[in-house]
């Protein structure tokens, strides 16, 4: 029978053991970059006191939010990404909402990625919205969903390839709208209307080529193996051109960002990208690790993420590929409907 194609760290024993002797940090400390100011710290998004320490006396104008979305991952049901009653978890969403908020400089936009479990009524996304209703600070201003390229599901069934992503503002934030554009030509023509007494149609008035990405994204492929920007091990990596977007539409170069379940590291090379400064923090000691060896390895290499290969080569640690060959993968993944991965990398 074929392996899953990585190790998954979450649940292995004896790997965590292996990668934890290889972290910097344990939990209550945090890491600080000489050179982007940048912060990643092991810490509990829902301690007011971790998140005091993750800030010291500063706010920020953009928070990315990326929780455990309560479902059980890939059948197993870990600390990582655990799934509780609904209550539960809303009580514990409203803690890191009420953190989170306390962090927000008036004219500041919060993002939540999030998701629905059919099999479940819709949990947690449904609960949510309604818990965010106690925070009247907030103004709910959009509801994205993201297409995934790769979804999990049934051939009975309609596929699941969404991916929600919930946007609220604090104040009047900035929003960069250029940051909306898409590399998607417009190609519906009509629309007409006079402007100075000639009849235009849509696209000479338009400010671009091309299209926005508007509250349906379309144009962003789901992170697997053979992308440059795949982080082995971490199965709940958003793809940078998402995080990008919303760093690039809610803040400016200098802006200090947030996410407060760094995982992967996603906003924080985000930021690095964009000349934003990023503080982040997961609880678990790897992940934290693992973010910042992917700004040092972005740093050193010029790349996103490590491909197949293992973030923890340099220790002899392998989270490489070891399943057989591409036409195997590809077969399962066909066959599952599932990623590549055996499980979804979106939770
Ligand atoms: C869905 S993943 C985030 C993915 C990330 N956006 C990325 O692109 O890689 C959720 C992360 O939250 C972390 N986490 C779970 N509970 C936490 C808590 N109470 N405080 C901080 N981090 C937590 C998990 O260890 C996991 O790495």
């Amino acid at each position: 029978m074929a392996r899953e194609p990585i190790q998954r760290i979450d649940n292995n024993h004896e790997l965590r053991r292996q990668l934890l002797s290889h972290c910097r940090l344990t939990y209550g400390e945090v890491w600080e970059d000489r050179v982007c100011r940048h912060r990643v710290g092991c810490l509990d998004a829902s301690k007011k006191e971790d998140i005091l320490r993750l800030m010291g006396d500063e706010k920020t104008s953009l928070a990315v939010q990326d929780p455990p979305y309560n479902i059980v991952v890939g059948n197993a049901n870990t600390t990582n990404l655990p799934k509780t009653s609904v209550k539960d978890y809303i009580q514990w969403s409203r803690i890191w909402v009420a953190n989170t908020c306390s962090m927000l400089r008036d004219g500041s936009s919060l993002y939540v990625w999030l998701g629905a479990d059919q099999n479940y009524g819709f949990q947690p996304l449904a609960d949510f919205m309604i818990m965010m209703r106690q925070f009247p600070e907030l103004k709910a201003r959009s509801f994205i969903t993201m297409r995934n390229q790769r979804g999990y599901g049934t051939q009975k069934n309609w596929m699941a390839v969404r991916q929600e992503l919930l946007y609220y503002i604090k104040g009047e934030p900035k929003f960069n709208v250029d940051a909306e554009y898409t590399a998607i030509p417009k190609i519906l023509r009509g629309y007409y209307k006079k402007v100075n007494g000639r009849m235009t149609e849509n696209l000479e008035r338009s400010k671009s080529e091309n299209i926005r990405a508007g509250n349906v994204w379309v144009d962003i492929q789901q992170v697997f193996y053979r992308m440059e920007e795949n982080v082995p091990g971490c199965y709940a990596q958003k793809p940078l051109k998402a995080v990008e977007r919303i760093v690039q539409a809610s803040s400016d170069a200098g802006d200090l960002v947030v996410d407060f379940f760094a995982h992967s590291g996603t906003t924080l090379l985000a930021c690095e990208r964009l000349k934003r400064c990023c503080f982040t923090c997961d609880i678990d000691p790897i992940f934290a690790e693992i973010a910042i060896r992917r700004l040092e390895h972005c740093r050193k290499t010029g790349k996103t993420g490590w491909q197949f290969k293992s973030p923890f080569r340099d220790a002899a640690i392998d989270l490489d590929i070891t399943c057989g060959s591409d036409e195997q993968i590809m077969t399962k993944q066909d066959r599952s409907q599932k990623s590549l991965f055996g499980y979804s990398r979106i939770p």
